[in-house]
């Protein structure tokens, strides 16, 4: 049976203005930027503005890509949002970019995968284009995770940052887009990084919020323990599927969380620390945007070029994991 090549069309980033920089922690918490930089290699990262919520930064990363790929909202037949901070806890994002882009009547849904979401996103998208269930999927990955971070908490707020990056997927020239995907999740795993209240199992109360467990906590040595083989295994494995070596590889775009979970995976990916992008001194962890924005500050750099193969690599809360090999179309 042939499959349909699928891939990314059209590709746009956006990130708020504010910048939040190591040595503005340092004037709220006991850190210095010496600690964040060496321990992470996080310089500073953007936060939205207070009537920013994640649907807007979607709406700005959406108009860039759908401008790329030569497109309007007209040619999206389904929104896809991947997120772990949506606007409100019921009510898809995706419903609310269907209305701020003004489109009727499209399909729209979240996907939570948190910070693999971006790669949960295209490979969904990916798959019902081949299906033949729609033609172009608007993906965005956005998180405003400064909402979600306890400021108090030097362990985790110093980390994440917010910002969206969104993907038009089609269908593409034969050979090229996605040759080789693979997702994964290790839910056994259920204590190491998540929000405990304010789900349906765990109800805010005042008792919890007094205790700051309606933000994320996090056990960060587990969750290095898990990336630096989580990022491999997927990266290898999309490899596999798409018959390519690390050698064959132009870049690859890997989860903005630690420029020392990083390092590690490419030294067991057997590829140079050169072709990894990274921008997460500018950005930090902005979860499931973050691969996309690194892709999108790649392209406007001009990094990449029509045929470049590379890997989308990630790792998050779930815990969850995923890559994409791709053969760049445009
Ligand atoms: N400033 C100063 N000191 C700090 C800070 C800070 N911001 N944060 C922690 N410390 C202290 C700790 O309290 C600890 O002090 P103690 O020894 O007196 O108890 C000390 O620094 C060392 O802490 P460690 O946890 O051992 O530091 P480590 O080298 O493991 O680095 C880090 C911590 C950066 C969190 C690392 O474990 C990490 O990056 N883990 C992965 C986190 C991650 O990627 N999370 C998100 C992924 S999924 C997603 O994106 C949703």
């Amino acid at each position: 049976m042939d499959f349909k090549s699928v891939g990314i069309k059209g590709l746009g980033y956006y990130v708020p203005e504010k910048v939040m920089t190591n040595f503005d922690f340092e004037k709220l918490i006991d850190t210095s930027d010496e600690w964040i930089r060496t321990r992470t290699g996080i310089e500073e990262r953007r936060f939205a503005a207070p009537d920013q919520a994640t649907s807007d930064l979607c709406v700005e990363a959406s108009k860039k890509a759908l401008e790329n790929a030569n497109m309007t909202i007209d040619d999206i037949d389904l929104i896809l949002i991947a997120t772990c901070t949506p606007d409100y806890p019921v009510q898809a994002a995706a419903c609310l970019v269907q209305k701020k882009l003004g489109a009727k009547q499209t399909p729209c849904f979240d996907l939570n995968a948190a910070c693999s979401g971006f790669i949960y996103g295209l490979t969904v998208a990916g798959g019902m284009i081949r299906g033949g269930v729609y033609k172009n999927i608007l993906v965005v990955g956005a998180e405003t995770l400064s909402r979600i971070i306890d400021m108090e908490d030097r362990n985790t707020c110093v980390l994440f940052g917010d910002g969206a990056a969104a993907a038009v997927v089609s269908e593409v020239e034969e050979g090229y887009g996605f040759l080789g995907v693979y997702l994964g999740a290790e839910g056994e795993d259920d204590d190491i990084l998540k929000i405990p209240a304010g789900g349906t199992k765990k109800p805010n109360t005042v008792e919890t919020i007094e205790n700051r467990e309606n933000f994320v906590h996090m056990k960060g040595k587990d969750v290095f323990k898990f990336a630096v083989h989580a990022l491999p295994r997927a990266t290898n494995k999309a490899m596999k599927i798409a018959g390519v070596t690390s050698d064959e590889l132009k870049m690859v775009f890997p989860h903005q969380a630690n420029i020392r979970i990083i390092e590690a995976a490419a030294k067991r990916i057997h590829a140079p620390i050169e072709k990894f992008y990274v921008n997460l001194q500018r950005f930090g962890n902005t979860s499931s945007a973050s691969v996309g924005i690194a892709l999108g500050e790649a392209l406007e750099k001009g990094k990449l070029k029509k045929g470049d193969l590379i890997a989308l690599t990630g790792f998050g809360a779930g815990l969850t994991y995923g890559s994409i090999v791709m053969k760049w179309v445009y």
